[in-house]
């Protein structure tokens, strides 16, 4: 079974490329290098022995994309990572997200449509919940407004494939909703490679602990929780990757009922900013440097996956703790700074 992965070299993509590759899957890599290197190929190499065929590639361009699949025209599947993803530059640059994150699904899912049968999965986010009203959040908890142009190229995103699902029953479709990823390969061989200041929040906190950032700054500790820090699901990005192979795997056994469906992909449980700070400190045995500061906008307060619909329908269920997780991103870190 010969799968494109597109954005196959950044962090989500490259793991999942690995997990596909121990699965027996033959891999065809896509990627702009916008927010990845090529070099990520050599640390797939390492891990699965196995180097993917790799072609840099602006998906934006319609006509690059029809004919990369002529010449793919054996292709079984799709896993869609390639978008922008920083919500902060998203609303200042929104045409720019519009454009790469919705041109290019449209441009796949066109191509996808013309197969007898493809299966199609994408990486959508938690962020089209937004608050959630009741936690753990479930599938059917309502799509918020989105509070940012990138949470609205998830939600529209869902809806172009639900839409193209309707008329177009060759296509099987899953849509995955992220809660917030972190971690590195076991290998060491692949991890995060945040470009310029992390937004998020764990890659700021390595970067901390192995003194490029002085400190960490805590977006506010008065929120209506246990310890006053936000909440979220963070979840080691092997079993992520792990939950796309299932995915893909229930798709191409033709074993879902509808050729369209959602799952959330998390932990199941909530972390706190400070309880991710002490998680940091119990694994790499120093102390970190932070101060609280103002919350930053659009924040939500608490945000965590109910997994059970993953659970029992794609049979996957996260495995990694916090700590275990933490573990790997603190290795990854201190070996990125010895390269
Ligand atoms: C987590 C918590 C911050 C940085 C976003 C996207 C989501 C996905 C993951 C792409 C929050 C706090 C953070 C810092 C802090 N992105 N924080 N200081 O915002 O939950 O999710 O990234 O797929 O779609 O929305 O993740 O890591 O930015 O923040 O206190 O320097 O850490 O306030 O409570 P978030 P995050």
């Amino acid at each position: 079974m010969k799968i494109l992965v597109t954005g196959g070299l950044g962090f989500i993509g490259s793991h999942t490329v690995v997990e596909l590759q121990n699965e027996g899957f033959e891999v065809v890599i896509i990627d702009d290098l916008s927010n990845s290197s090529e070099n990520v190929l050599d640390g797939i190499t390492a891990i699965t022995g196995k180097k993917p065929v790799f072609e840099k590639l602006d998906l934006r361009e319609k006509a690059k994309v029809q004919d990369f699949f002529k010449r793919h025209s054996d292709l079984d599947g799709v896993i869609h990572f390639a978008a922008s993803k920083a919500v902060g530059e998203s609303v200042e640059k929104p045409l720019l997200y519009y454009e790469n994150n919705l041109g290019t699904l449209v441009y796949i899912l066109q191509e996808l449509s013309k197969k007898e049968r493809a299966s199609f999965i994408f990486s959508s986010s938690c962020t089209v919940y937004g608050q959630a009203d009741k936690l753990p959040i479930t599938e059917d908890a309502p799509v918020k407004k989105a509070e940012s142009p990138y949470g609205n190229t998830k939600q529209i995103g869902e809806e172009i494939i639900s839409d193209t699902c309707k008329v177009t029953p060759s296509l099987q479709a899953i849509s995955l909703r992220y809660f917030n990823p972190m971690g590195a390969h076991p290998t060491v061989k692949i991890g995060e490679l945040p470009i310029g200041v992390p937004q998020n929040l764990v890659p700021f906190i390595t970067q901390t602990g192995v003194g490029i950032r002085e400190k960490l700054s805590v977006f506010g500790d008065d929120y209506p929780t246990d310890d006053g820090t936000c909440v979220r699901d963070y979840i080691h990005v092997v079993d992520l990757a792990k939950a796309h192979v299932e995915a893909l795997k229930r798709l191409m056994a033709g074993d879902n009922e509808k050729n369209y469906e959602v799952f959330n992909v998390g932990t199941g449980k909530g972390s706190s900013v400070l309880e991710v700070i002490e998680s940091f400190e119990r694994v790499s045995g120093k102390k970190l440097n932070y101060q609280i500061v103002d919350r930053r906008p659009g924040d939500v307060v608490s945000a965590y996956a109910d997994t059970a619909k993953a659970n029992t329908i794609l049979g996957w269920k996260s495995q990694s703790t916090l700590d275990e997780a933490m573990k790997s991103a603190w290795e990854w870190e201190q070996k990125s700074r010895t390269n």
